[in-house]
């Protein structure tokens, strides 16, 4: 571990991208020498859509797009591990430079665009893994789709039945409209032809959404989420927002993640808390990079957290250090686990 954290440091003297594809290749290589990570504390563990979670923590997707080491980012401690997002058929993104480290706000811009190798390279490598940690696979459309829908069904067709959960992606602002299927008519017609195609399996069904919504379109979204059957909300995607920042690369197009998006994000999931209760599943994402900020997401009522950002600047050993944090905040606050302080801080 201490190697992969170190090597975060030496890696920032590469260009993001480059450090980002010699990173799969470093973890790839070691994963088979990584040791088991030590059992999680049980006051971490967490129930959620019908599966066990050791601990809440889990990686957010855009790491692994091709699902090439979720076993191997397991091994860092993670509860759970998120691939994708995966369209049908590969696709290369937007030119480079298109990923880019804003160190001063602890924060990134990418503007990646999807690149992946397709829903058949991601079947072969979740079907060749050998652990059975809990991996959910995030589907999404080509940016050249005639009919954006169909890919999602294709997508959970393929995939589906290799993972553990299905993250329906309509929050990315790098595919071009790729946000409008966010709007009340669409989304009820792509989640319905969702849970059309999972009949007979219980699958669960999970939506990301953009941080980027006023209140009209998150009482949208909460309509339909409410009248359809999935099981939970991950919010956030990476917002188009710039708030005040300091980076040189502060203009880049794209999304921006990390310790900027941790407040608006975390507001966005308090609002769809307070719209939907405990009817499903949230999952709090955007600038955690401490236990006080992932306690932060689970008291304004996520069950699960996710991130990526913080990874690049701390390396995986922050994970296990996240989940110490957390445990030391249910002992400060009298929690008897994470289940009990979900939502405490909701209102
Ligand atoms: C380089 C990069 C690529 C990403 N790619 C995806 C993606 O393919 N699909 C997706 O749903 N989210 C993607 N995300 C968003 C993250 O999953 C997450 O929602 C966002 O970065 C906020 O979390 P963070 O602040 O901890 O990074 C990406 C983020 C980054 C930084």
């Amino acid at each position: 571990m201490c190697f992969f954290d170190s090597a975060a440091g030496l890696l920032r003297a590469l260009s993001a991208e480059r450090a980002h594809n010699l990173t799969l290749t470093l973890v790839g290589a070691a994963a088979p020498f990584l040791p088991r990570p030590a059992a999680d504390d049980r006051r971490l563990a967490i129930t959620a859509f019908g599966l066990d979670f050791p601990n809440p923590v889990g990686l957010a997707a855009g790491f692994d797009k091709n699902a090439q080491v979720p076993d191997a980012m397991g091994k860092f401690g993670f509860g759970f591990v998120e691939c994708g997002t995966v369209t049908p058929r590969p696709q290369a993104g937007n030119p480079q430079p298109r990923l880019f480290r804003l160190i001063e706000d602890g924060a990134v811009i990418n503007r990646m665009g999807f690149n992946n190798g397709g829903m058949q390279e991601a079947a072969r490598n979740l079907k060749a893994r050998r652990g059975r940690g809990i991996v959910g696979i995030n589907i999404g459309a080509n940016k050249d789709s005639a009919d954006r829908i169909s890919d999602y069904v294709l997508g959970f067709a393929a995939l589906a039945p290799l993972a553990d959960y299905v993250t329906v992606n309509v929050s990315s602002p790098n595919t071009p409209g790729l946000r409008g299927l966010q709007n009340r008519e669409e989304l009820t017609r792509l989640l319905d032809s969702l849970i059309t195609a999972r009949a007979g399996t219980k699958k669960p069904i999970l939506l990301k959404i953009a941080p980027d919504l006023d209140h009209h379109a998150l009482d949208e979204i909460a309509a339909v989420v409410r009248t359809s059957a999935i099981e939970g909300l991950i919010v956030s995607n990476t917002t188009i927002a710039r708030p005040m920042l300091k980076s040189s690369h502060a203009r880049e197009t794209g999304g921006l993640s990390g310790r900027p998006l941790l407040a608006p994000s975390t507001a966005v999931l308090r609002a769809m808390r307070q719209r939907l209760g405990k009817s499903v599943t949230l999952v709090g994402v955007g600038g955690i990079a401490c236990g006080a900020d992932a306690y932060e997401k689970i008291r304004a009522g996520a069950s699960l957290v996710q991130l990526y950002t913080a990874l690049v600047y701390q390396g995986p050993g922050l994970v296990a250090r996240i989940k110490q944090e957390l445990l030391a905040c249910l002992a400060r606050d009298g929690y008897a686990d994470v289940t009990a302080a979900i939502g405490s801080g909701a209102d």
